[in-house]
């Protein structure tokens, strides 16, 4: 018996123990979860703590920001290695009448410019830049708007700024070419239209190097030659 009510007793003091030891806990819960509650207060200036606020907004270069990605190089930047900078927009047109063709052309680089016409640009004005090209052939073509007749007419008269501007822009119905050419190869062929206009007698800004009268006059030629390759 005794045994017994001492082993009683230890249950219930055990049980007192335990009890007190789980108010004791309560008690710091609800300290505690009062302290957190109180820090979500209906006062906003005061945010509480952050802790180490560098780890949730980075210090570091914000490459991707949206202010940054969006940035536009300076007007006038001219990239590393560009050696025929072009700093016309496609609205500058009448500035394009003015702007010479920065490279010293030779008979090569006509007859360079001649077949990347021939490429590009005859398929629509034809291989005697007359603007009847075989696709649109007359207006019996699969290609329903009119290219430009390149050698009489108002166009004729275009600078090679101005037909430069043009392959670079595009006009109208007629897209841009200069993802097709580079800027060189699209100086050879303004170069190589103004060659062949008038007869040739357009000519004379293109022959600026030593064989001067050699490429005016081979120039001059091409047309005959012209109907003679597309005849074939
Ligand atoms: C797919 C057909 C097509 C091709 C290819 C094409 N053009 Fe054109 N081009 C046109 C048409 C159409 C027009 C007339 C656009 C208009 O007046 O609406 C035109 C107009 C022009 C004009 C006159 C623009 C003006 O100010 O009136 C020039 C110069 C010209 N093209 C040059 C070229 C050159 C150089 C190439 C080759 C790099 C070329 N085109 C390739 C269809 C073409």
């Amino acid at each position: 018996m005794k045994n017994h009510r001492g082993c009683t007793q230890n249950i219930s003091l055990n049980y007192n123990k335990q009890m007190k030891r789980t108010s004791n806990i309560l008690i710091a819960a609800a300290v505690v979860s009062g302290a957190m509650l109180s820090a979500c207060g209906k006062d906003n200036r005061k945010p509480g703590k952050h802790y180490m606020p560098d780890m949730g907004e980075s210090r570091a270069y914000e490459f991707y920001s949206e202010r940054l990605s969006t940035l536009k190089p300076v007007d006038g930047t001219v990239k590393r290695g560009e050696l025929l900078p072009y700093h016309l927009k496609a609205v500058d047109t009448a500035q394009s009448n003015a702007v010479k063709n920065p490279l010293t052309l030779t008979k090569a680089d006509l007859e360079e410019g001649k077949r990347l016409f021939n490429i590009y640009c005859g398929i629509c004005h034809g291989s005697k830049l007359d603007g009847n090209g075989p696709l649109y052939n007359g207006g019996n073509g699969p290609y329903v708007a009119a290219p430009a007749n390149l050698v009489s007419g108002p166009k004729a008269g275009y600078t090679e700024g101005r037909l430069f501007h043009v392959m670079t822009f595009g006009y109208n119905a007629m897209g841009s070419y200069a993802s097709q050419l580079d800027k060189e190869q699209r100086w050879k062929v303004a170069a190589y239209i103004r060659s062949v206009q008038n007869d040739g007698a357009n000519a004379s800004a293109v022959a600026s190097d030593s064989t001067q009268s050699a490429p005016a006059a081979s120039a001059a030629a091409a047309p005959a030659n012209d109907s003679t390759a597309a005849s074939h």
